[in-house]
């Protein structure tokens, strides 16, 4: 475990960088510690990686407010960018068994990117409600509520003006064992027809495990309904690399919610065993995916792809492995854990070559895989699913954690 030397070491380190790099440095130490260049990366390639937060400007919006970029790294060589646009993972660059650096999270660079593609949510928090909402209506204490379809006749992500469009407020964390950036977003009553005044807080962090922590809360002032997520697309060879076909897969789950033709939940549960979905003993990600399965052709009529709500039998416990995916070229893996009932295992079935990303990396069909900690789609109008009903004055909470290995 890091010490709270060792945060500090991190910060002395974060004053070197400021002076270096000209960007905005925080935490207590750094302006004490200027003049410390030798502990920080920015510094020299021989100086050693270690836990630190910085911020710089990423870009500005097309009517001029500044968007912020927080940089995080830990002692393993780490590092994770958190842009204030859509609270986006921007990038996750992990080392493979040999130290190679690879960004394992697809993105772009710049603003316009974000906005011009915004149906792909590259590394976004989505709300008020992640996946759809059937018919873009719902009830809620008696009341019918009417949403922007966005997505054939269904709501899709907190329909046309997400969360991953907006621009939050943020500030940087020390926690002493992990570095991070705290985002806030007021999200007002009626907001793409949903009730409550609501506001919401995202917490990243990342520590010297390799976990990179995503804490949501909100509170709102009217009964509603909630579904936060994160969009981020891996591909654990790196991004724009090719596609992940090759990378082995496990979700600990034995059911998933079959979809109907405009991918909504048909209210069931159905086991995964014998179907394409069975990923409960690790499979590589394209081994079944160009099977003969009417669920299949649901997700991805034309080439194959998954597309679906697996069922976690974690049943809600953090600490039990949810998700993991490993790139047996690299060794890099991504594991999952987290609090929620389901996870949306979506290989960006729509991707097709004609997107640039992050790094001019061209992004091909099958470039990344997510892994949407969630509540199953739909939860608003199907009364057997787990509730996402947040009542007036309660609080959400939900944690989620990738953890990045080797470590
Ligand atoms: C959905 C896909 C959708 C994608 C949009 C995923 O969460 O399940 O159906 O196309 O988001 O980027």
């Amino acid at each position: 475990m890091t010490s709270t030397s060792d945060s500090h070491h991190s910060l002395r380190g974060l004053g070197a960088a400021a002076a270096l790099a000209g960007t905005l440095i925080v935490g207590p130490a750094s302006a004490a510690a200027a003049n410390d260049a030798s502990t920080d990366r920015s510094a020299g390639d021989n100086a050693a990686p270690h836990l630190a937060v910085s911020e710089s400007d990423f870009d500005k919006t097309p009517n001029g407010q500044q968007i912020a970029r927080y940089h995080l790294t830990n002692r393993n060589g780490m590092a994770v960018d958190i842009i204030t646009f859509g609270a986006r993972i921007q990038s996750i660059t992990v080392p493979d068994e040999n130290g190679k650096q690879a960004d394992v999270a697809l993105g772009f660079d710049n603003v316009k990117d974000y906005i011009d593609n915004q149906s792909v949510y590259f590394g976004a928090i989505i709300g008020r409600y992640g996946n759809r909402i059937a018919g873009g209506t719902f009830k809620l204490d008696g009341k019918t509520y009417n949403l922007p379809k966005n997505n054939g006749p269904n709501t899709l992500h907190g329909g046309t003006q997400g969360f991953d469009q907006k621009v939050w407020a943020a500030s940087p964390i020390d926690t002493g064992n992990a570095v991070g950036v705290e985002l806030t977003h007021f999200s007002p009553d009626g907001t793409m027809g949903f009730p409550g005044n609501l506001a919401v807080t995202v917490r990243y962090t990342l520590d010297n495990n390799n976990d990179l922590r995503i804490r949501y809360s909100a509170v709102s002032d009217k009964d509603t309904v909630i579904n936060l997520t994160n969009h981020v697309y891996f591909n654990l060879a790196g991004a724009g690399s090719g596609d992940v076909l090759d990378q082995v897969a496990m979700i600990n789950a034995d059911q998933f919610t079959p979809i109907d033709k405009t991918l909504i939940p048909t209210g069931k549960l159905k086991p995964v065993k014998g179907t394409p979905l069975d990923f409960i003993t690790p499979t590589p990600i394209g081994k079944n995916i160009h099977a003969d399965n009417q669920q299949l052709k649901y997700a991805e009529p034309k080439q194959g792809g998954y597309d679906f709500n697996w069922v976690l039998n974690t049943k809600g416990n953090i600490d039990d492995l949810a998700a993991r995916v490993t790139d047996p070229k690299s060794g890099r893996t991504v594991e999952m854990y987290t609090d929620q009932p389901g996870v949306q295992f979506y290989t960006s079935n729509f991707l097709d070559g004609s997107l640039k990303g992050a790094h001019g990396n061209t992004l091909g069909h099958w470039g990344g895989f997510t892994l949407e900690a969630q509540h199953y789609p739909d939860s608003p109008n199907q009364p057997d699913f787990p509730s996402t009903t947040l009542k007036a004055g309660e609080k959400y909470t939900q944690t989620t954690v990738y953890r990045f290995l080797p470590e």
